[in-house]
């Protein structure tokens, strides 16, 4: 499975969004990061921000929604032109239905799990979805570091999909850096989020080849 580099807007300069965005154009997707300080202790973006990061990306847009009650405003950032909208496991009321509303919006529905959430229970669930997105830190915030502890379940995640035949992506999100990327590979992972690795370098384009490099190994 190729390597897929997903870029996290979330420490970008927002004064220049469209620069920004444009920085990241050789990127697999752009990974939008919304928070609600209730599902997570930080409030970052909203429907007017991630519309403008769509409007402005020329790669397709995966939103991270880190927010309680994802049922009722899941479709509300599909409809704002989302390739791929994620979730939380620990938050929706009702995944399947969910997952059901974004498939027939046309959009790539992906499920993610808190570093201390096991994929088991929701093994049953992977016919559908799309991506399993397993966050390699707690999620709230960018620049922490990568939590090895998070390995196996991305190895079990893997396993449980090549058992039940399945062609489910998985990202981690999270601490993925140069030092850390070759390690959620290795473990199963194709889809890498990485939002200080890139908007930290001095140049992202070649951050984003490095990490590809490095991934595809
Ligand atoms: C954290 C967010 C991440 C964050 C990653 O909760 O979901 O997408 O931007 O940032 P880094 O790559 O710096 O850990
Ligand atoms: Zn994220």
């Amino acid at each position: 499975m190729t390597a897929l580099i997903s870029p996290s807007i979330l420490n970008c300069d927002f004064g220049h969004l469209a620069d920004e965005m444009d920085k990241i154009a050789t990127a697999d997707y752009a990974h939008i990061d919304i928070m609600d300080n209730h599902f997570v202790p930080n409030l970052a973006l909203g429907l007017p921000i991630a519309e403008a990061a769509v409007a402005n990306s020329s790669v397709p847009c995966d939103a991270h929604l880190m927010i309680e009650q994802p049922d009722r405003w899941a479709p509300a950032y599909a409809e704002l032109g989302f390739a791929s909208v994620t979730f939380h496991a620990e938050a929706a009321m009702a995944p399947v239905k969910l997952a059901r509303e974004l498939h027939a919006m046309g959009v790539r529905a992906s499920l993610a799990l808190r570093p201390g959430t096991p994929i088991e229970p929701y093994i049953d669930l992977l016919p559908e979805f799309d991506q399993i997105l397993v966050m390699t830190v707690e999620p709230g915030f960018g620049g922490q570091k990568f939590l090895d502890l998070t390995l196996p379940k991305i190895q079990r995640t893997r396993k449980a999909i090549e058992d039940a035949g399945l062609d489910l992506w998985i990202q981690v999100d999270g601490g993925v850096s140069r030092e850390t990327i070759e390690r959620a590979a290795e473990a199963g992972a194709n889809n890498f989020v990485a939002g200080s690795a890139v908007f930290k370098a001095e140049d992202a384009v070649a951050e984003i080849a490095e990490l590809r490099r490095l991934a595809d190994a």
